[in-house]
């Protein structure tokens, strides 16, 4: 009996290693096969340089997480005007003048004449190719800057960390994961809280295959753009060539952009819990390209569930879940409201796009919990 517990649990740890070292699971979805680090020895940074060196130089690498790391005041500070659009009340985010944001959108806002915040927030820390960074516990916290992947970056996986505290009075203050020109991203069980813009942004350029699973994306925040606690900018999924899984996540407390889809992005949206979106607000905001499946979610108050006058195209299971099957190679499963708006669609014109591709599975939406959602939960 013993020399059989034995066999079975080293039998788990190798299927655990045959995906990527340090990481627990593996992705499912359109990332599904990302190895991040692969086999590399795990290596453990101790300072903030020393994370930046091992995340942006060039060899594949599994980073773990066993502290916090503070960038805030590592690059010092930086004082200069910005605006108030939406005014000055002190539960109202304020606009850094970035690129001239100020006199080209909001020309009309009051200007304010020196705001002064963080520089470490500004930009994120530069992943390489073939990393994987992995919190230990709930250890793995990252405050004062974001990630950044971009040009033509490859093959990572970001879980179990937490991301805070970017200049959060401060619109253009920084995101906290930003895509920009990548293929095969993982981001699972990732906290992010108090940003300045962005929680995840997937800008212009192609973002390619992206999984983001179990993250917990918190939008209370002492300031805001609706000046009521909830946090405008939260999902940015905008590229010219994506496809995005996006599962059992939490998003809460926002009060728009949860997320903005459009440009060319396939976005595969199940099993997710919608909370408390701000009723002057919305959670989708669907323009031209951006083509949604939705299914197995849940969402509990939110007044608007996608913005009036969507121009992209969405199926949301209004019926029975059978059309997806031509399509997936299964039923899609319905999803679930209370106190929430309405959110139907029978177009199915655009699910061919989904087609042969990597899917994730979809369990009831009346199973989807957030007990298990976030950084320090595996
Ligand atoms: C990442 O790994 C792949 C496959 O081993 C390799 O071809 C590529 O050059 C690596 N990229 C970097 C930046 O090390
Ligand atoms: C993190 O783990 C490494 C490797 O086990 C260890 O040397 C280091 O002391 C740990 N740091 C903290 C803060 O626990």
């Amino acid at each position: 009996m013993k020399s059989f517990t034995l066999f079975t649990s080293a039998l788990v740890a190798f299927a655990s290693t045959v995906s990527a070292a340090g990481v627990t699971g593996a992705a499912e979805g359109f990332a599904k096969g990302v190895t991040g680090g692969g086999s590399a020895a795990a290596v453990y940074p101790s300072t903030t340089d020393e994370l930046v060196s091992y995340l942006g130089d060039s060899k594949p690498r599994v980073i773990i997480l066993n502290k916090t790391f503070d960038f805030r005041g590592t690059e010092g500070t930086t004082s200069a005007k910005g605006c108030s659009p939406w005014g000055t009340g002190s539960l109202c985010q304020q606009a850094i003048d970035k690129d001239g944001w100020c006199e080209n959108y909001e020309s009309s806002a009051p200007k304010v004449s020196s705001l002064t915040y963080d520089k470490a927030g500004m930009i994120g820390i530069t992943v390489n190719s073939n990393k994987s960074l992995v919190g230990q516990g709930s250890k793995g916290i990252i405050k004062g800057k974001g990630l950044r992947m971009a040009n033509g970056v490859k093959n990572v996986i970001i879980q179990n960390i937490a991301i805070t505290d970017l200049n959060p009075h401060y619109v253009w203050g920084g995101d906290a994961i930003t895509l920009a020109g990548t293929d095969m991203i993982w981001i699972d069980h990732v906290t992010t809280q108090r940003i300045a813009r962005q929680h995840i942004v997937l800008g212009e350029s192609a973002s390619g295959r992206v999984t983001i699973s179990n993250c917990d994306i918190d939008g209370s925040s002492s300031w805001s753009a609706t000046c009521d606690g909830r946090h405008y900018w939260a999902l940015y999924f905008t590229g010219s060539n994506d496809m995005i899984t996006f599962k059992g996540n939490y998003i809460h407390h926002t009060s728009g952009r949860s997320p903005k889809v459009q440009g060319n992005t396939i976005l595969h949206a199940v099993n997710n819990y919608w909370y408390d979106i701000d009723s002057k607000g919305h959670a989708f905001e669907l323009g031209q390209g951006g083509y949604v499946l939705a299914e197995g979610n849940k969402f509990q108050n939110v007044n608007v569930i996608i913005e009036a006058g969507a121009t992209g195209k969405y199926f949301t299971v209004p019926g029975s879940g059978s059309p997806c099957s031509s399509f997936i190679g299964r039923n899609c499963q319905s999803n679930a409201f209370g106190s929430s708006g309405l959110f139907s669609s029978a177009d199915t014109s655009f699910l061919g796009n989904f087609k042969g591709k990597n899917i994730a599975s979809a369990a009831a939406a009346s199973s989807v919990s957030t007990a298990n959602v976030g950084y320090g939960k595996i």
